[in-house]
């Protein structure tokens, strides 16, 4: 079977809410940015970044999402049966080369979490703090991680998958599943919340990639800003002459 498409991500469309928020960008911060995106898949979101023109540099621990390969790709039926193909997909790398972007994006393999050094005028990290590989880390030193990559003035967007009720009775691993209300505490100082929205109850999501039968997610969003002299105000840098 050949590849399929390039056009669309193999992770489906693109939101317009993630349209909203580059219009934000676009609006708020300027051209010519450097953005760091956590887990790109397929370059999903990466390339509506690049067609705005910026720098992009982006994370993905998965080989194939980035090189392309096989995958079990979900197919769901009338009936709402799901059948499983075995299916070749472009990665990022192709279709970012096939669009031609490729000179202003850096694929990185590695885990974000432990290897970034860098900062950025915009970090994007949609559903990427849950993972089992980094289950150990705990959830503060991932947001830390991602907080640190932000500069100064810059801006950042986390989606995140929580646990599924307040009691949290699937008993899901708190160092990767955020509870109501948790997130808005790691923006407390040096930073503006610039939106706050989190699912009262859980959703059911479709099988895709990754995933091939119907789940249950509750997701919350936050988007922040960090504040203009953020080192000398958080750090409580004391130079003494
Ligand atoms: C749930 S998926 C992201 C979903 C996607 N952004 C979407 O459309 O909703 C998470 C992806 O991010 C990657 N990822 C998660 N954490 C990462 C990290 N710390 N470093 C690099 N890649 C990461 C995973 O390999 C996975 O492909």
């Amino acid at each position: 079977m050949g590849a399929v498409t390039t056009r669309v991500s193999s992770f489906g469309v693109v939101t317009t809410t993630f349209y909203t928020l580059l219009n934000y960008i676009k609006d708020n911060d300027g051209e010519n940015l450097n953005v760091c995106e956590v887990g790109c898949l397929d370059g999903k979101y990466t390339i509506p970044f690049l067609k705005k023109g910026y720098n992009v540099d982006a994370y993905e621990m998965n080989m194939i999402y980035l090189y392309g390969g096989h995958v079990q790709y979900p197919i769901v039926k009338e009936d709402d049966s799901v059948i499983i193909q075995r299916r070749t997909i472009y990665g990022a790398e192709d279709r970012i080369n096939i669009e031609e972007l490729h000179d202003k994006v850096n694929l990185c393999s590695d885990n974000f979490f432990k290897c970034n050094k860098k900062q950025y005028d915009v970090v994007y990290s949609k559903r990427a703090l849950h993972r089992d590989e980094y289950a150990d880390i705990p959830m503060k030193d991932k947001i830390k991680s991602l907080k640190d990559a932000v500069k100064e003035d810059g801006i950042m967007y986390i989606e995140y998958l929580m646990w599924l009720d307040d009691k949290n009775t699937d008993n899901l691993n708190p160092n990767q599943y955020i509870k109501q209300c948790e997130m808005q505490n790691y923006f407390k100082d040096g930073w503006e919340i610039l939106s706050y929205v989190e699912d009262r109850k859980c959703i059911i999501d479709k099988p895709h990639i990754g995933n091939p039968t119907f789940h249950k997610h509750r997701v919350g969003m936050i988007k922040v800003r960090k504040n203009k002299n953020y080192e000398n105000n958080y750090y409580n840098i004391n130079m003494i002459f």
